[in-house]
C-alpha cells in the first residue's frame, strides 16, 4: 500500500528541519531524531537539541510537527524535544511565563500532588509510585507522572520499555496496574544520561502535563527530580499543584536538603501535604525484630518544628526494593502487606487534606 505511513516517511520529511544555528545539517542527518512511533495514522518522535538552542526550540518543534503532518494520511504528529550534554546548573533565572508563553495554569487532574526531596536515592520514586498506587486502592483514578528528568525511574518500577503511542497530537499515557502512567524515561534512550537546562526542563515538563492525554484523573502524581531546580519551580508557577509532599530519610543530611526544599514550596505558595521518612528504620528479615540504624525519627521531628504534618514512615525493608525491581511495586504486588497498609494510610491522610483544602487561587512569588 503506498499509502503507508513508515519511519522512513517521517525522516523524510523531517530532514527539512534543521535546529536554529545550524542550518548545513538536517535534524534527521544530524541523529537528532530518535523513538519515532507510528500508530493508526499518529506519529511521534523525539528530537534531541543543543541546549544553548533551547529558547528557540518550540519553533523548531512545530515545524518539525507541520512537515510530519504534511505525509498523507498522518492524522497527528507530536514530537518531544530532549537535549544532551548541557551544564547541570539549573538556570538562576526561571522564567514566570512558559516558553510558549499560556498563562492559564496546568491542571490534568482534579488534584496535583508534587513528590519531592531534597537529594536522590532517598526513595522519592519507590514513595511516588506506591502512593498512587495507594490512592487508587481507596478508589481514585489515578495517574503517575515521572517528571524526573534527570534519572525516571518509571520505566524500572513498572518493568517497562515500550514507547507510549499517540493520538489527536497527544501521548497516550501507558496503563499499569490500574493507573495511567507517562515517564520521560518511555521517550528517551535510558542508556544515555540526559542533561537538561532549564528552558528545556520547562518546555519538557509543560509537554508532559499538557500534551499527555491523561483522562478523567482524580489524582496525578508527579514524581520530580531531587533538588529545588526549575522542575519544582515550572510546576509550581505553570501547574495548579494542589501540594507536595516531601520524602525524607532519617539522616540530617537528608533532613537538611529537606528543608530547602519545603522553603522552596513555602515560598512559591504551594501547600505542604507533609513529610514522609522512607527507609525510617530497619526490620530484620530473620528475626522480624526492629533497628533504627539512621538516627530515627528525624522527619517527624523536622515536621513539628515548622508545623507540617508528618504523613507517616516507611521501613528500610528489602520486599520493598525486590517488589519494586521486579516490576511489581509492594501496594500493587502485596496489598495487604503491613508496608502497603502503611502507605494507605499516607494516602488516607492526603486525600483528607486535599479533600477538604480550601486553597485560594496560586499566586506567583518571585
Ligand atoms: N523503604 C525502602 N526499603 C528498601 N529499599 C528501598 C526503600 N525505599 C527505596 N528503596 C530502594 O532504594 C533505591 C532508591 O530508591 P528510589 O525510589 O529510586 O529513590 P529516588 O527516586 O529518591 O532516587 C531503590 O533501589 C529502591 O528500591
Ligand atoms: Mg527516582
Amino acid at each position: 500500500m503506498t499509502n503507508e505511513i513508515t519511519t522512513e516517511k517521517v525522516q523524510e520529511a523531517l530532514r527539512a528541519i534543521t535546529e536554529p544555528g545550524q542550518s548545513e545539517t538536517n535534524i534527521v542527518d544530524s541523529g537528532q531524531v530518535s523513538g519515532i512511533v507510528v500508530k493508526d495514522g499518529h506519529v511521534g518522535f523525539s528530537i534531541e537539541i543543543n541546549p544553548d538552542a533551547a529558547d528557540r526550540a518550540a519553533d523548531m518543534r512545530r515545524s518539525a510537527e507541520q512537515a510530519v503532518l504534511g505525509i498523507s494520511g498522518v492524522l497527528s504528529a507530536t514530537a518531544m524535544l530532549t537535549a544532551h550534554n548541557a551544564k547541570t546548573e539549573p538556570s538562576q533565572q526561571p522564567q514566570a511565563q512558559s516558553p510558549q508563553g499560556q498563562g492559564a495554569p496546568l491542571k490534568p487532574a482534579k488534584h496535583l500532588i508534587a513528590v519531592a526531596s531534597g537529594k536522590g536515592g532517598v526513595g522519592k520514586s519507590t514513595t511516588s509510585i506506591n502512593l498512587a498506587l495507594a490512592l487508587a486502592s481507596a478508589g481514585k483514578n489515578v495517574g503517575i507522572l515521572d517528571a524526573d528528568i534527570y534519572g525516571p525511574s518509571l520505566p524500572r518500577l513498572l518493568g517497562l520499555n515500550r514507547k507510549p503511542e499517540t493520538a489527536n497530537n497527544k501521548l497516550l499515557p501507558i496503563e499499569a496496574w490500574g493507573l495511567q502512567t507517562m515517564s520521560i524515561g518511555y521517550l528517551v534512550d535510558s542508556e544515555s544520561p540526559t542533561i537538561w537546562r532549564g528552558p528545556m526542563v520547562m518546555s519538557a515538563l509543560e509537554q508532559m502535563l499538557r500534551d499527555v492525554a491523561w483522562t478523567d484523573l482524580d489524582v496525578l502524581v508527579i514524581d520530580l527530580p531531587p533538588g529545588t531546580g526549575d522542575a519544582q519551580l515550572t510546576l509550581s508557577q505553570r501547574a495548579d499543584l494542589s501540594g507536595a509532599v516531601i520524602v525524607s530519610t532519617p539522616q540530617d543530611l537528608a533532613l537538611i536538603d529537606a528543608r530547602k526544599g519545603l522553603n522552596m514550596f513555602k515560598k512559591v505558595n504551594v501547600p505542604l501535604l507533609g513529610i514522609i521518612e522512607n527507609m525510617s528504620h530497619f526490620i530484620c528479615p530473620d528475626c522480624g525484630s526492629r533497628h533504627d540504624i539512621f538516627s530515627h525519627g528525624g522527619a517527624r521531628q523536622e515536621a513539628d518544628k515548622i508545623n507540617a504534618p508528618f504523613l507517616g514512615e516507611i521501613p528500610l525493608e528489602m520486599v520493598v526494593r525486590e517488589s519494586s525491581d521486579s516490576g511489581a511495586p509492594i501496594v500493587a504486588s502485596q496489598p495487604e502487606h503491613p508496608i502497603s497498609l502503611a502507605y494507605k494510610q499516607i494516602a488516607a491522610q492526603i486525600l483528607s487534606q486535599i479533600d477538604t483544602a480550601q486553597k485560594p487561587a496560586p499566586t506567583l512569588h518571585m
